[in-house]
């Protein structure tokens, strides 16, 4: 499936790993940085203005996600690391030319799955600082799950036009 490819979910490549490692971090910014595009994609083939601006909201902040991994990388390897052309080389997006509610419901799991991932690798990292940029990307992600929950509802046809009562 095209969503699961697209790599723009924010748990994308690692959601089983329990820890964040050097390695793993830089993976996650690629991926945090290839979700603002994935999230204007979705927008750009979104005929409703208000449901389009929530999901480029979504993907301004996972460019933020991005640089906050950078500073938690930064952290750890103790000087400034810049973002490398491969994490800021998006990956190419695969997305319908229609979004359908089925595609929606799965970008909002990965979303809160997301959330779950971060939390996790925060539970399991030793520096208190780097802990805590994990887990404000986490929260931010059960957040995003909100906004596509709320793109969906936009995008849902009154049910009232539909009952017999
Ligand atoms: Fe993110
Ligand atoms: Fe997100």
């Amino acid at each position: 499936m095209a969503e699961s490819e697209s790599n723009g979910s924010s748990s994308g490549g690692l959601p089983e790993s329990d820890t964040l490692d050097e390695e793993a971090l830089r993976t996650m910014i690629a991926t945090e940085f290839s979700g603002e595009g994935f999230y204007n994609a979705l927008a750009d083939r979104i005929d409703n203005a208000e449901a389009a601006r929530l999901l480029r909201n979504n993907g301004k902040e996972e460019a933020g996600h991005a640089r906050r991994l950078l500073r938690a990388l930064s952290l750890k390897v103790g000087h400034e690391v810049e973002p490398t052309p491969e994490m800021l080389s998006p990956t190419a997006i695969q997305l319908p030319d229609s979004i359908s509610p089925g595609l929606l419901s799965t970008i909002k799991d990965a979303e809160l799955e997301g959330d779950l991932s971060y939390q996790r690798w925060a539970e399991n990292e030793a520096d208190p600082q780097v802990a805590r940029l994990l887990r404000l990307n986490g929260r931010e992600e059960s957040i995003h799950a909100v906004r596509v929950e709320q793109v969906m509802a936009l995008l849902t046809p009154p049910q009232v036009a539909l009952d017999p009562a």
